[in-house]
């Protein structure tokens, strides 16, 4: 007989309307970079959600007209019946399994740049859009009562296409501040003096007839779900739970089959570990099951079963909404109901999920390397081939990549050395898991540590620095090095393409200085030229040190790249939080005693900042010299194999290094084609 178990509660059925979800793991709408230009890849992708255990599997948001086209971002489309064909693959995957497939139907009203399809967008009123980079010269029209009229039947007739594609769930969504109902919905979008505009219940009106018209045309077989943000986190000024949140819920309480509750924007709502810890949307959203007898699915980055469960009696929740640890972790309902908890591939909160869209490619994950390359690459998150000889493998470097490549070939079955020359296994992600909010980046080792400690073909040894000799001496024919990279000390990169003059003086440190414990004190300069997290890092550290912080940094804002991550407002919003001065467009040029020169833009005015110290963040070195020690022992055969990857191959940020890692491994007697794309593409072949 099978014991009962604390989290029995999360595989009880959910009623959805005229649907049923099979347990309260639901996949909520997540884009992924594939949108309707890869369907293939799009469908294997959420396939094996459902195959992972979610109960329901949703797409992204799915445009319902090309008056909604958010180029060149690549979300779902469903403009006509052409698309019916497209979005069937995936609810095909997803019935497989028996799970429900939901569709977010969108209307992106003011998000619309229409770049494409070169038409007006619509708003409630004529407004410069707030889609694309926020700062696009376009301006929508005021809807008049006809364009109300069509979109409503635009929205139904996506509604009809969507359940001949297979859903079962249908949604009509009012978040994030990028669609239609709730641009309707909030005053800074909307001062209509018609029955559209003015009181909340005019206000409300659009996202209520749009529920209305949706379990009007399908509601008979497909769950109707409603997504609303109950808070914009701007104050009383815009939606918020104490305020018109609150009183949405209860003026549409029972109209949808299914309440999916967030925050907004979307930075507030898929906030990363930095600035949120899990179950943060609680003290928004729980408001909302005392005032509907629905369902109610709400977010969180919820990773661990317990404090799911917790949410679910505490009365909070009905369905545990998750978008990242979904991408994290596939089968992670499946690890819960086979008790296998310490196997979940928690995510870590960093967004590089989000840059699938951003940067407009598919979807990555820093903890799960298969994600995106499920159908181009026929990589399974929990299955991988098994291997083909008795060779043995030695790994030179336990970090990301060098622990990634160990596990995957350990469970391929071959006999794994690792070494590394620290104490502790984790290389950089270690080190940067120690810098202020980023210390959930730890489960990246964690889990592989945890993994590797469960096979028994796997032998790790730390503290054992290797050297080309020792490396020969292991006897080990398979040899690869993950030895990582180190900050460069004379702060050349992009921006800076020479030595900087200074750069070698006592008071000049680098990033591994400061991840080694050697802080400087006082006025400090921080030149950023990375770009990504580490400058603003290093600068809130030294904030919190006690330091006089000035960020220099070449590019137009501080942590630029994180805007794909959804972070740089809150990041920048925080060094200036902590006193720290910012000076964009700078590019450092000398270094002296008690002071820096910079120049605005190349050939532009210098600027002269006294400090006591340069922290420089700008290129990497990779630690490739074993590679090329050992190069000559492969030629004459004394190695049989020798590969270099994550950050000694070339230095990425640490998702790149788990897929290096992970890649490695697949290939490992399998090597790719050099001449031929090594994975199935997706597109247009004439
Ligand atoms: C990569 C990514 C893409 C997302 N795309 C959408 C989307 O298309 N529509 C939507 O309503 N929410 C979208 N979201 C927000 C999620 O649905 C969810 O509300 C948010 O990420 C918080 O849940 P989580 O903590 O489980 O990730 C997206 C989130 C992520 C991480
Ligand atoms: S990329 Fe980062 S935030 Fe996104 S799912 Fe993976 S671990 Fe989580």
């Amino acid at each position: 007989m099978k014991m009962a178990s604390p989290y029995d509660i999360l595989f009880e059925p959910v009623k959805i309307g005229p649907v049923t979800s099979p347990n309260r793991f639901y996949q909520v709408p997540h884009c992924n970079g594939f949108g309707y230009r890869m369907p293939r890849g799009l469908a294997t992708m959420r396939g094996l959600k459902a195959e992972g255990g979610w109960g329901v599997v949703s797409t992204e948001e799915v445009e319902i007209h090309h008056t909604s086209d958010i180029a060149p971002y690549f979300e779902g489309r469903i403009w006509g019946d052409k698309d019916i064909a497209n979005l069937a693959l995936m609810t095909e995957a997803v019935h497989k399994h028996g799970a429900l497939a939901a569709i977010e139907l969108v209307h992106n009203g003011l998000d619309s740049n229409n770049l494409y399809s070169r038409v007006a967008p619509l708003g409630p009123i004529s407004m410069g859009s707030v889609g694309g980079t926020g700062f696009e010269p376009v301006q929508s029209r005021r809807m008049d009562k006809e364009d109300i009229r069509n979109v409503r039947r635009w929205h139904r007739n996506a509604a009809i296409r969507a359940k001949k594609a297979g859903f079962d769930i249908v949604y009509c969504y009012a978040g994030h501040g990028l669609t239609l109902a709730m641009q309707f919905m909030t005053r800074h979008t909307n001062d209509r003096t018609d029955e559209y505009g003015g009181s909340l219940a005019n206000r409300v009106r659009f996202f209520r007839e749009l529920i209305e018209d949706t379990k009007d045309a399908i509601g008979d077989t497909c769950g109707i779900a409603a997504r609303l943000a109950v808070d914009e986190l701007i104050g009383p000024d815009g939606i918020s739970c104490q305020g018109e949140g609150y009183e949405i819920v209860a003026m549409l309480a029972e109209y949808p089959d299914l309440w999916d509750v967030n925050v907004s924007g979307w930075s507030n709502d898929s906030a990363t570990s930095r600035f949120e810890k899990e179950g943060y949307q609680e003290k928004y959203t729980s408001f909302v099951k005392t005032l509907t007898s629905k369902p109610v699915v709400g977010v969180g980055r919820y990773t661990s079963p317990d404090s799911m469960a917790s949410a679910i009696r505490r009365g909070v929740l009905d369905l545990i909404g998750a978008a990242r640890p979904s991408i994290a972790d596939p089968f992670l309902p499946a690890k819960v109901r086979e008790g296998q908890l310490e196997d979940i591939r928690e995510c870590i909160g960093c967004n590089i999920c989000v840059t699938g869209d951003t940067r407009y490619v598919p979807l990555r994950c820093t903890q799960n390397p298969t994600m995106g390359e499920e159908w181009r690459r026929g990589w399974h998150p929990e299955k991988i081939e098994v291997k083909t000889s008795t060779e043995e493998v030695l790994v030179v470097g336990a970090g990301p990549s060098g622990l990634e490549a160990a596990r995957a070939l350990g469970a391929r079955g071959y006999q794994v050395t690792v070494v590394d020359g620290n104490r502790e296994p984790g290389g950089r992600v270690l080190r940067e898991s120690n810098l202020p909010g980023l210390n959930e980046w730890r489960r990246v080792t964690d889990w592989r540590l945890t993994q590797i400690s469960k096979i028994k073909n796997i032998t790790i040894y730390p503290s054992s620095p290797m050297n080309a000799g020792d490396v020969l001496e292991s006897g080990i024919a398979n040899v690869i090095l993950a030895t990582g990279a180190k900050y460069r000390r004379d702060g050349r990169g992009r921006s800076t393409r020479l030595a900087i003059p200074g750069h070698d003086q006592a008071w000049v440190y680098n990033p591994d200085d400061l991840m080694d414990g050697k802080l400087p004190a006082g006025r400090v300069v921080v030149f950023d030229d990375d770009h990504y997290y580490m400058g603003g890092v290093l600068a809130e550290l030294l904030a919190k040190n006690g330091c006089q912080v000035k960020l220099l940094t070449p590019a137009p804002q501080v942590s630029y790249w994180t805007e794909f991550t959804l972070e740089q407002h809150k990041i920048e919003k925080r060094l200036l939080g902590l006193g720290v001065q910012l000076f964009t467009r700078h590019l450092l040029k000398t270094i002296g005693e008690g002071f820096i020169t910079a120049e605005y833009e190349p050939g532009g005015d210098i600027l002269h900042l006294d400090c006591d110290a340069v922290v420089l963040v700008t290129d990497r070195v990779s630690q490739d010299s074993l590679y090329y020690e050992l190069l000559p022992a492969l030629k004459n055969g004394q190695l049989k194999s020798l590969k270099l990857i994550g950050d000694a191959e070339a230095p990425n940020i640490i998702a790149q290094a788990v897929y290096s890692g992970h890649k490695a491994a697949r290939t490992f007697e399998n090597p790719e084609p050099i001449d031929e794309t090594p994975f199935e593409v997706e597109g247009v072949f004439l």
